[in-house]
């Protein structure tokens, strides 16, 4: 027995074989067992689904002509073929996104419990695949694999710039191959509303158009000097949907409300708190608000989520609610009459009652809201007034919470009232900020759940998101500048969790590689 060990260590070794060889995967999956070298496919593959895991291998098939053509596999070697088998197996549990996959000489083997674990079996075995010239070599290896968090999101801003339906799809792509299952769409802002809305053609005639734009900073003077914009129709948004669910991807579509909404009311000015006509800005500046007392307005709301949820089967529409401006709502008097009609405290708490508002709506039509923490109703921002956050109303419960500024007692309160919560702190989630401010190990090093949060309300955070605010990156390829390597992190620690930053970065390497083949703009020095 000794002696066949001995053989069989001296053989691996003379192959490169070795237990701490760096395996390409990100994120980490729960466990992995290394069970021999790597070996060379010389004739291709073949697949075989179980008709429950059909749609995954759609996913697999144009891959497998690639790697067949890469290998020069025949017909005439089909027996020779390595057999990769798609199993439907109820039994291995964690979840639907669980998956377990085998490689040995012999054949693949990959299950699941339903075609989203198959489909990110299939995304594993995409990554463990080395390709040198002609020849493709996979690890003899062992995974069994599920999320830490369900929630695995990326937020991409297009008020700011629109990108585009191509680019999407590409980004799309890259996601699902990190295990990114949320694709958090910042639709609408103070700079450009993206969505079609057939009720209100003003929203996209000119509330997708900016005349110009600031470059150089908040405080900057200087502009680009060029006009830019556009939007999406809705069929091409089913489109994107569409593409997006084969790749376990749902989309959540986000509708600022009621602040960060000047791009709406320059389209219609009946819509502000100011009552004046204004036009898109063309600076990092919200001009005016939803004028939330007046029932125009809110049928205006209505009619627009009524087409937002009839195109986006996600069960949950994010509302926005961030830095409403509170100075000029403390002034208005219809904000004053309508704080007296509802017996309310203060800026704050109006927002409460129209949120909660909101949330019944959506509620009535199967929906949940979803909105950034300024809903609770706390002061987060230090240059507001604490006058305007006396609050008495409460949130409704079934909100799910996306925190992303604030102290720990804040989101731990949140998590101790019972509410669903995605944390993206900003320090260490928004993809925006530069590499000095926050470099990958920053990002890796983040906890979703904060420490000290007891052990019975950490099920409230639901997991965690990246979020791309885009305001001073106008083409796409800045906007793979400030996504990529970083995202990968925030990937690893939403399914894997928290791990060991020097083994991340040397897989980090090798999954860079492919990014590099495919043409993405990304600081490789960054990935240290
Ligand atoms: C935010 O960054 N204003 C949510």
């Amino acid at each position: 027995m000794k002696l066949v060990s001995l053989i069989v260590m001296l053989l691996t070794a003379h192959i490169g074989y070795s237990s701490d060889q760096v395996i390409k995967v990100i994120p980490y999956p729960q466990q992995l067992k290394i069970a021999g070298p790597y070996f060379t496919v010389n004739n291709g593959f073949s697949i075989k689904a179980d008709q429950q895991m059909r749609d995954a291998q759609f996913s697999l098939e144009p891959m497998v002509r690639e790697w067949n053509t890469l290998t020069g596999s025949t017909l005439k070697k089909r027996s020779k073929v390595l057999p990769i088998q798609l199993i439907y197996d109820k039994t291995i549990g964690n979840g639907p996104e669980a998956y377990q996959l085998s490689i040995k000489k012999a054949g693949i083997e990959i299950r699941g419990s339903s075609s989203a674990g198959c489909f990110y079996g299939i995304q594993t075995l995409k990554q463990l695949l080395t390709k040198n010239g002609n020849t493709i070599s996979l690890p003899q290896i062992k995974i069994i694999d599920y999320p830490k968090f369900a929630w695995r999101s990326y937020m991409l801003d297009e008020s700011r710039y629109f990108y585009g339906k191509d680019f999407v799809l590409r980004m799309l792509d890259e996601l699902a191959a990190l295990k990114i299952n949320k694709f958090h769409w910042h639709l609408t802002d103070d700079p450009g509303w993206r969505i079609e809305i057939k009720k209100y053609p003003e929203l996209t005639r000119v509330g997708a158009y900016r005349k110009d734009s600031q470059i150089g900073g908040r405080k900057s003077e200087k502009r680009a000097g060029i006009p830019h914009g556009g939007f999406y129709t809705q069929d091409q948004i089913r489109e994107i949907i569409q593409y997006a669910s084969k790749l376990n991807i749902e989309i959540i579509p986000e509708i600022e409300m009621p602040g960060h909404s000047s791009a709406a009311i320059a389209s219609y000015a009946w819509l502000g708190m100011k009552g004046k006509k204004i036009e898109v800005p063309v600076d990092f500046k919200s001009l005016d608000s939803y004028n939330i007392t007046k029932p125009e307005v809110i049928q205006f709301i209505h009619d627009v989520l009524d087409e937002v949820c009839n195109l986006f089967p996600s069960k949950i529409i994010h509302i926005g609610g961030d830095e409403v401006q509170f100075d000029s709502w403390a002034e208005s008097a219809d904000i004053q009459a309508y704080m007296k009609q509802y017996n309310l405290n203060s800026p704050a708490d109006c927002q409460i009652h129209f949120t909660n508002a909101i949330s019944n709506y959506l509620a009535a039509k199967g929906k949940r809201m979803m909105g950034w923490n300024e809903i609770l109703g706390k002061n987060i921002h230090e240059s507001a007034k604490a006058s305007d956050f006396v609050v008495k109303s409460t949130l409704a419960e079934e909100t799910i919470i996306h925190f992303w500024k604030g102290d720990v007692g804040l989101i731990t309160e949140a998590a101790q009232k019972g509410y669903s919560i995605v944390n993206s702190l900003h320090t260490q989630t928004y993809l925006d900020y530069n590499y000095k401010t926050t470099p990958l190990k920053k990002m890796y090093q983040f906890m979703p759940v904060p420490s000290g949060l007891e052990a019975k309300y950490q099920k409230n955070i639901i997991g965690v998101g990246a979020q791309m605010w885009t305001e001073w990156t106008p083409t796409y390829k800045d906007v793979e500048y400030k996504t990529f390597p970083r995202i990968a992190a925030i990937a690893e620690i939403g399914w894997t969790g928290s791990g060991d930053y020097e083994d991340f970065v040397s897989r980090l390497k090798l999954i860079g590689e492919g990014w590099i083949e495919k043409g993405i703009n990304f600081p490789t020095e960054e990935i240290k």
